[in-house]
């Protein structure tokens, strides 16, 4: 029996529709009731879908996801596939650890050691605070004067991670690209949002006490977003905005197998096989055409991904045809709970 905590709209409404289909026996839990652990007694596993700007989730859903994994569970996503998830300084460690092709990367935890590498390097850099996504906390530092100002912030009032400047210059960058109704309505959201702040917002703290500087690497008019989920490979193509260095969040994406650089396949194969994680995400842009990776994450816009054409093996054998990426992680999931089912029978 396996566990889903159902929110509606995120990968849980697939998951049960194909434990319906496959006649899979599950049952509908709420990870935030303080008796979580007995609500999955009976279970052998739990799949709980949540993102990153659930901050009530950011503040438990890891320690109870290593606490069920003790007990035995097999848990989507486990703690090797969430633990860095909207952690860019986290990751930093992670891949460079497992030997990955990033951007160099430097994060200091105080003042006088960021100073003193701002007056020796060159720029611009790309700073990222350590969470968010679409590219709202990714900025070009141009100068050195720019990069201390922002080392100042980042070691007295730190930076809100929900930039309403940041926000709204979004929904016009949308409005601009598809003119629908739907971006010109959300423009006065946008304004609105300038002056009013959101739950999240409110309940969000400060970044602040470190600060995360990368190499920039120029002259990329696209990313390539690769996901894996076991032994599959989806992948997308997402254009720059406008005047900017920045793809992910722009809308522009191009779903076309072919333009699916196969190098990229392979290494985000090769990584998830190091990080040990049952689905990332992989964002690689490219330094003469040697594939970088700038981020990872086990969640992504599933919706998306829908118009992908199909998908490739670990062998990179061609997959035609459209699917939904949710029900991988249900067919791993039931695969690995049988495998732990047998090796358990087999020691007994
Ligand atoms: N070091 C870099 N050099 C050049 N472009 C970058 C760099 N890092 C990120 N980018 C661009 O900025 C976008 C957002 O960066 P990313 O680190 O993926 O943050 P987010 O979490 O907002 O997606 C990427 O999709 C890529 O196009
Ligand atoms: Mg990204």
């Amino acid at each position: 029996m396996i566990a889903i905590h159902n929110r509606e709209g995120s990968f849980s409404d697939k998951w049960i529709e194909y434990c319906d289909i496959h006649n899979i026996k599950y049952k509908l839990v709420n990870c935030y009731d303080s008796d979580i652990i007995s609500q999955v007694e009976d279970c052998d596993g739990l799949m709980w879908h949540w993102p990153q700007t659930d901050f009530k989730a950011a503040q438990f859903a890891r320690q109870l996801i290593y606490a069920l994994e003790l007990k035995g569970l097999t848990v989507f996503p486990d703690s090797n596939t969430c633990w860095h998830y909207d952690d860019k300084v986290g990751q930093k460690y992670l891949l460079e650890a497992i030997q990955a092709e990033i951007p160099d990367t430097n994060v200091f935890y105080d003042r006088t050691t960021a100073s003193r590498w701002a007056e020796k390097t060159d720029f611009p850099k790309v700073f990222k605070l350590r969470g968010g996504a679409g590219s709202s906390n990714v900025h070009l530092i141009r100068t050195k004067s720019q990069a201390i100002h922002f080392i100042n912030k980042a070691f007295s009032n730190g930076f809100s991670s929900v930039s309403r400047i940041g926000l709204l210059t979004e929904r016009l960058w949308h409005l601009k690209r598809d003119k629908s109704l739907k971006a010109f309505f959300s423009i006065g959201k946008g304004l609105a949002r300038l002056f009013i702040p959101t739950e999240l917002e409110k309940q969000l703290n400060k970044e602040r006490g470190y600060i995360y500087f990368q190499e920039f690497i120029p002259e990329n008019s696209f990313d390539i977003r690769i996901i894996v989920i076991g032994k599959r490979a989806f992948g997308i193509k997402r254009m720059v905005r406008d005047n900017d260095f920045r793809a992910s969040g722009s809308g522009s994406i191009v779903f076309d197998a072919e333009q699916i650089n196969p190098e990229c396949l392979k290494l985000a194969f090769e990584y998830t096989s190091r990080i040990k994680a049952q689905s990332v995400a992989y964002d690689f842009i490219f330094l003469n055409e040697k594939p970088l990776l700038v981020e990872i994450s086990y969640a992504f816009l599933h919706e998306v991904y829908r118009k992908c054409p199909g998908y490739w093996n670990d062998n990179l054998d061609w997959h035609e045809g459209k699917f939904y990426s949710e029900w991988f992680n249900v067919e791993d999931m039931v695969n690995s709970i049988k495998e732990k089912n047998k090796l358990k029978n087999k020691s007994l």
